[in-house]
């Protein structure tokens, strides 16, 4: 990093994480914060910090000025200053290894303060202390925040990602185009965010979920391969992996089928697992169709890296005196049970508190086997025959300090009852010291072959499980409306470790498949068909290459290189939980007169004008 030999003029000769032994005797000048100061014995030590890392400075009394050491002692933390001093090697015994610069020091000669800071809200310098500081403090005040190592480290990771991917898609033939993020309304998945037009009264653009429309528009219009670095709006409940809005590698392709797909994902993310951290990614990737997902993992992102699968029993406890298992299985429902190896020693507390966890997901209850002191303990073996517990014995290899965990239900009930209880339970696991995982183990893993629909038991209809430009597997497509359950779709997601990395599918290009989808399968009226897709229909009138793509969520790919908890930590300013900017305080009311331009009227009536607190 050649921060002093760029074309802006720097008045500093060095950055801080730059000056070795072969520098001693040079005269040089660092610019930085003040990260923490020590005095010993009258004389003064100043780490200097900048983006590059930190350097040791040294304030001798009898070598500096008078004043200059005042003011160097008053200064508080991250005060910004400019040193001017010798470099020298640091006298034995007192080297730093833990910083590149811990050889060296330099003897100050002169100082200029160019910003004093008051005195911090949080520390910065002591990363033991900075991960405890609350988020929101952190956030409100984002710009100390980023200041830390940690948060610059995963910056710059994500802006060498960013780079990596550009250069990987150029190389490939993908143009880099940018789609409008002042889009319309087509209320299909997510909420949207509403833009209202000062121009037109009454009306709105909507910012995209996603520049889908857009990128199959780019197909038609013969670009064939495009990608984009595009932001996406959805307004939907927040969490660790989710922003209101966030980055996606977006792309899409003509004239291919899903292997392209593959094979250049695959390679996207050996090209970016080198960049960022050096190493060779095995490919191709597994892959796993979304049925055999759900049978072993109980979802359609499995984190294959906890083992523990899940199995069936519907066949064996078909007759079973046990109501619960038998009734369930009349119903067309069924019996899948769990491992989990070494978590015998539930409490009765933890039992009821991953029981109402089920509930609180759809489950009728929990039933559980531990396995302690030779025997089973569970309120409903005494209802189990000897073939039925041999059966268990046999698939769950079951052995002292297992806690084996039922769920009867229908099958996708089931499977993902137990697929959430698999993580918790591994959670639990974890924090016992039971279960422990490589940080460096990336089991990545297409999931394809998922349902093209999904049953709406509210509305009464079905909706698409992707989106609605999702392809049918070809040789279901016969059964779009006469049986629409059974309708794959050509639709593939990327997972990592359990993470929805990315999602896409090849797409309908012809205009009369994608009108019965509209209308006979999603049954929308011809008016709303017309309104919010006619264009995207008119289109594929006028040639329409085959074509597909996908998306890949660029916060969630950084967080999982960086191996950040949450995607707030790899977003310079992201929002809240409660989708609130802490820092710039937003959202925020605006005034009247703004809104009359807007043509809009709010119902919200206004906070109260708080009385002043002392009005002396
Ligand atoms: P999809 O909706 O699956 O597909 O999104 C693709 C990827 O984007 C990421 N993602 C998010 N990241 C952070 N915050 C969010 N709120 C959020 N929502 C989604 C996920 C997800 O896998 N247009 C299609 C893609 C296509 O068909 O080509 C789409 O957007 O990592
Ligand atoms: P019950 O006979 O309803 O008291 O249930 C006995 C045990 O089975 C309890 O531990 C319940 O949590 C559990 N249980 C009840 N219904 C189900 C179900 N559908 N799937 C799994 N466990 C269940």
């Amino acid at each position: 990093y050649a921060l002093n030999t760029g074309i802006f003029e720097m008045k500093r000769t060095h950055h801080c994480n730059e000056l070795r032994p072969e520098h001693a005797g040079q005269k040089v000048t660092l610019s930085g914060w003040m990260h923490s100061k020590r005095d010993l014995g009258g004389v003064l030590f100043i780490d200097v910090r900048d983006r590059e890392g930190r350097t040791q400075v040294v304030f001798d009394p009898s070598d500096v000025p008078a004043d200059l050491f005042e003011t160097a002692t008053h200064l508080h933390s991250e005060s910004v200053i400019e040193v001017v001093g010798k470099v020298r090697l640091r006298p034995a015994d007192t080297e730093n290894t833990k910083i590149e610069t811990g050889l060296v020091e330099i003897m100050v000669e002169t100082m200029e303060v160019l910003n004093a800071a008051d005195i911090l809200p949080f520390p910065v310098d002591d990363p033991e202390v900075a991960a405890k500081v609350n988020e929101e403090l952190r956030l409100q005040y984002r710009y100390l925040d980023l200041r830390r190592p940690e948060m610059i480290r995963n910056m710059r990771l994500r802006s060498r990602v960013a780079t990596a991917t550009r250069v990987f898609m150029e190389e490939q033939g993908f143009l880099e185009i940018e789609t409008p993020t002042l889009f319309k309304s087509t209320p299909e998945g997510a909420r949207e965010f509403l833009v209202p037009s000062r121009i037109h009264p009454g009306e709105f653009y909507a910012l995209p979920q996603s520049p889908q429309q857009y990128k199959q528009i780019l197909m038609v219009a013969g670009v064939e391969r495009y990608f984009q670095m595009a932001r996406c709006y959805r307004d939907e409940d927040l969490r660790a992996d989710r922003q209101l809005e966030f980055t996606q590698i977006d792309i899409e392709m003509s004239w291919i089928d899903r292997e392209d797909i593959y094979a250049l994902i695959e390679s996207l993310l050996v090209r970016i697992w080198k960049t960022a951290k050096g190493v060779d990614i095995p490919t191709p990737f597994p892959r796993m169709n979304f049925e055999e997902a759900l049978n072993r993992f109980g979802s359609d992102k499995p984190d294959t890296r906890l083992g523990m699968e899940i199995k069936d029993f519907t066949e064996e406890f078909r007759d079973s005196t046990f109501k619960v298992f038998s009734g369930t299985v009349k119903k067309g429902g069924v019996v899948k049970a769990m491992n989990v190896k070494g978590l015998a020693c539930v409490t009765q507390g933890q039992m009821q508190t991953m029981t109402d966890y089920a509930i609180g997901h759809g489950a009728k209850g929990l039933a559980y086997i531990k396995v302690e002191d030779g025997q089973w303990k569970s309120p409903i073996v005494k209802f189990f025959s000897e073939e039925e517990k041999a059966a268990l014995i046999e698939k769950l290899e079951i052995e002292e300090g297992d806690l084996i965990l039922f769920a009867a239900d229908q099958w996708l009930t089931a499977c993902e009852i137990l697929g959430l209880i698999r993580l918790y339970s591994a959670e639990v696991l974890k924090k016992d010291g039971k279960l422990t995982i490589d940080p460096e183990m990336f089991n990545f893993l297409w999931v394809i072959e998922f349902p093209l629909l999904a049953f709406d038991k509210e509305m009464n209809r079905w909706y698409s499980s992707h989106h609605p430009f999702t392809a049918p597997v070809l040789e279901d497509a016969e059964f779009l409306t006469s049986d629409p359950k059974r309708v794959r779709g050509q639709h593939y997601d990327i997972v990592v470790n359990g993470v929805e990395l990315g999602g896409g599918s090849i797409r309908i290009h012809q205009r009369e498949l994608q009108n019965t989808v509209f209308k006979d399968v999603l049954q929308l009226d011809d008016e709303t068909i017309e309104s919010r897709f006619g264009y995207m229909l008119n289109a594929f009138r006028y040639g329409a290459p085959p074509h597909g793509g996908i998306a890949l969520g660029f916060d969630r790919l950084i967080a999982i290189l960086c191996g950040a908890e949450s995607i707030r930590d790899v977003i310079a300013f992201p929002k809240t939980a409660k989708g609130t900017d802490l820092m710039a305080q937003s959202p925020s009311r605006v005034d009247d007169r703004q809104l009359r331009d807007l043509h809009i009227q709010s119902k919200v009536k206004k906070k109260e004008e708080k009385p002043a607190e002392d009005s002396a």
